[in-house]
């Protein structure tokens, strides 16, 4: 068992795949330290590690009259007592005293993994996957007990930690802040990495050198949001992809999160993420619970590369419940940039027709098929359909689609209301909003107050109504705005701190109920594209629509932010019209393609009005999706040319498990002079040094000339088909060779077999 304790000693060791992490508890005082984190080692009788006395446990020195709580590690800090860098929990009592000391009462380690009451979280799929430490705390004069959950996955480097705060005093308390965990480290020499960007920007990998103060990444928006992502890494400042020490964070909550690296004055480092204290706060009554969300803690001795695929192992294999474990997910239409709101029972079809004849295997009719949804203004929160629109409603449509071979998707977008709506004027209390206070609109809309039971259960009810009548096989869930003027007209004055929560518990449970009632339907979720992208969503919907960029070229660094923690089988990706809606680029149609290869994989685009030239290009694309997309899916992802870091190319590849076959997709983002500015030898990693590789070109970009999208030829015809019988090694080492091809966004994909 990874999990070892040590009476004597007073260390509780937990060893991971090649990691270990240590806690110390000293003497009578039972303070809970830190000890280490990192590589692992081997002793068992760690004591060693307890160094001078006040760097590890607040003794009182010699010549002091108090102890200095300052500059010990602790494993979870809390406010009040003396410790002034960034805490984990904040308790105010009745008297409005803020004060907490926590000291070791008891533990209990056994195999497996506790659920999270109404939160989602990682979990043990096979007996014997991980093992848990439950570290009892106590605050001997609140009377508060706080447990500590870690839990360790033997086979993979990964440590997930979660919170439980119990009152067991005769009156209430209010918890100010309850994060999920914290790491402390004895240096500052280290790089802080977020995800950052905005709307249509998202996840764009940030990286700042840490020295003393504080590098924050946050949401106070509601959802885990566009601009922030809930994932803060530390790393030895010489880390690569490749090299060096990786200590990761990514919570699994998907509303107002805080991730924090702080380089305090003693030298050290401190990381904690959790909930966001920022218009939070919540009443514990005597005898309650709060439980704060997991996060999950990935070490990497090998850079970010095997950072991420730590993370991808493990939400794909115990996270992630996908509908279609053992095959390809189909793939899509979205009628969305087809036509928004302009569509026609008959252009759907029309759509879906020449979609299927391709080989798209769904259809997904996207937001303004209820209510009087003809633009953004109206309609949301009447999900009963428009048969105006559609006449015989989702029922003769989704059976008119499956008559064409395909199945039937459907977008919704529960959590919200327009003024304009029959929902609104009968419940206009719904809608979150301080009284007396203007209520902000965005995009026309309200957030519906989902921390109350009956406005969730009467939006479900209706969904689940339309989903009952019709054979509906996939949801896209939206959510098109942040919440404002967050309060609910259902709690008292002492528990309005508690909305923004209660909210993300509302959702997750209606997500939950989603997956019960129709336990075959594959859920996408999205919020105004990437701004929900996290991994409690992760749980419920197994792929995330990654951003409202289209565009083949910024998709690929979005997708490469992405896949910093989440596999590329999550992120939602689609081959769009030229030229591109967002950004008015014109791109190869195969270049689209192996963006979104990277993906999910679907198209969003008008595909009856393309040409016959343009669609024998989405067959063959479909073909090899069919043919190569198990790679992408199990397999390990390899970034090779970083689209952040060079101005004229972006590679990645991903190698099967059994490392016998790779996908590698390049991608020629800006043409470079003469001979020698495009031509590059490509390193790849991650297969077998002794293997030969087989090594062909299984797609490759047509040019682009005078805009028209797609003409045959030029100068990559000779480029397809091209095959090599190469050694692993040489691929590694020397490279593959890759010629310069005609022009920008030009690409091509390679498909590597082990021969011998
Ligand atoms: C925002 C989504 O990201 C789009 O894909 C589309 O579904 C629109 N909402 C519809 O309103």
């Amino acid at each position: 068992m990874g999990i070892l304790y040590n009476e004597q000693a007073g260390i509780f060791k937990l060893d991971a795949l090649d990691t270990s992490y240590v806690i110390g508890i000293f003497d009578d005082e039972r303070f809970v330290s830190h000890l280490y984190y990192g590589k692992k080692i081997i002793d068992s009788d760690v004591r060693y590690l307890y160094g001078p006395l006040y760097q590890v446990r607040p003794s009182v020195l010699p010549g002091q009259a108090g102890r200095i709580m300052d500059a010990v590690p602790f494993e979870y800090p809390t406010f009040g007592c003396g410790d002034y860098r960034e805490h984990c929990l904040e308790v105010e009592t009745v008297d409005g005293y803020h004060a907490c000391d926590l000291r070791y009462e008891a533990h209990k380690i056994y195999p497996g993994k506790p659920a999270l009451e109404g939160l989602p979280s990682t979990f043990e799929r096979e007996a014997g996957d991980c093992n848990t430490l439950e570290l009892v705390c106590r605050d001997k004069v609140l009377n508060l007990g706080v447990t500590l959950l870690y839990t360790v996955f033997e086979q993979l480097n990964v440590i997930t930690r979660a919170v439980l705060v119990t009152n067991e005093e005769s009156n209430a308390v209010y918890i100010k802040r309850a994060l999920s965990g914290c790491v402390e480290f004895d240096h500052q020499n280290f790089d802080v990495l977020t995800l950052h960007g905005s709307w249509e920007r998202e996840c764009g990998p940030v990286r700042t050198p840490l020295r003393q103060g504080k590098i924050v990444t946050e949401s106070t928006r509601g959802e885990s949001g566009p601009t922030d992502n809930p994932f803060l890494a530390v790393l030895s400042c010489d880390a690569t992809e490749d090299t060096g020490e990786v200590f990761a964070m990514n919570l699994v909550y998907s509303g107002n999160f805080l991730g924090v690296a702080q380089g305090h004055h003693f030298r050290g480092t401190r990381i904690v993420m959790g909930i966001n204290p920022v218009n939070f706060s919540w009443k514990l009554e005597p005898g309650d619970t709060f439980t704060a969300p997991e996060v999950v803690m990935v070490y990497s001795d090998r850079g970010l590369g095997k950072m991420s695929r730590t993370f991808h192992d493990l939400y794909r294999g115990h996270l992630i419940r996908d509908v279609y474990p053992d095959t390809s997910r189909p793939v899509l239409i979205n009628n969305w940039e087809a036509t928004y709101f302009g569509f026609t029972f008959d252009r759907l079809i029309e759509i879906a027709a020449e979609a299927s004849k391709c080989g798209i295997e769904l259809f997904v009719l996207d937001d303004g098929w209820f209510g009087d949804r003809n633009d953004e203004t109206k309609g949301l929160g009447d999900w009963f359909v428009n048969e105006e629109k559609l006449p015989g409603g989702i029922a003769r449509l989704s059976k008119e689609i499956n008559k064409l071979g395909m199945k039937f998707g459907l977008w919704i977008e529960p959590e919200m209301v327009s003024p304009d709506s029959k929902l609104f004027r009968e419940h206009p209390d719904w809608a979150i909003q301080i009284p007396g206070r203007h209520r902000s609109l965005f995009r026309h809309q309200y957030v519906l107050d989902w921390s109350r039971r009956e406005v969730r259960s009467h939006i479900y009810d209706m969904i689940h109504q339309v989903l009952s009548g019709a054979n509906v096989e996939y949801i896209k869930w939206d959510m098109n705005r942040t919440l404002t003027e967050a309060a609910s007209a259902a709690l008292p004055a002492d528990r309005q701190g508690e909305l923004c929560h209660r909210y993300v518990l509302g959702v997750y449970e209606i997500m939950g109920r989603l997956r019960e009632d129709f336990p075959s339907l594959l859920l996408e979720n999205c919020s105004a594209g990437g701004s929900r992208f996290d991994p409690g969503v992760l749980y419920y919907s197994p792929q995330i629509w990654a951003s409202d960029d289209s565009d083949a070229i910024e998709r690929i660094q979005i997708e490469m932010g992405a896949s910093m923690c989440y596999p590329l089988s999550a992120i939602g990706a689609h081959v769009s019209a030229v030229p591109n809606h967002q950004t008015g680029r014109i791109t190869p149609l195969e270049t689209r393609g192996y963006a979104a290869m990277a993906g999910t994989f679907g198209y969003e685009l008008n595909i009856a009005q393309m040409s016959e030239a343009e669609k024998a290009v989405i067959r063959e694309q479909v073909d090899i999706y069919h043919k190569y997309n198990w790679i992408v899916k199990e397999g390990d992802l390899y970034r090779i040319g970083d689209p952040f870091a060079n101005r004229d190319h972006a590679c990645w590849m991903v190698v099967s498990r059994d490392k016998k076959e790779a996908l590698v997709t390049y991608i020629q983002t800006h043409a470079l002079p003469g001979y020698f500015g495009s031509a590059r030898k490509l390193r790849l990693k991650g297969l077998m040094d002794e293997a030969v590789y087989r090594a062909e070109v299984i797609s490759v970009s047509s040019e682009v000339v005078n805009g028209d999208a797609h003409l045959e030829g030029g100068q990559n015809a000779g480029k397809g088909r091209e095959v090599l019988e190469v050694s692993g090694s040489a691929l590694m080492n020397a490279g593959y060779w890759m010629e310069r091809l005609g022009g920008d966004y030009m690409g091509m994909m390679i498909h590597l077999k082990a021969i011998v």
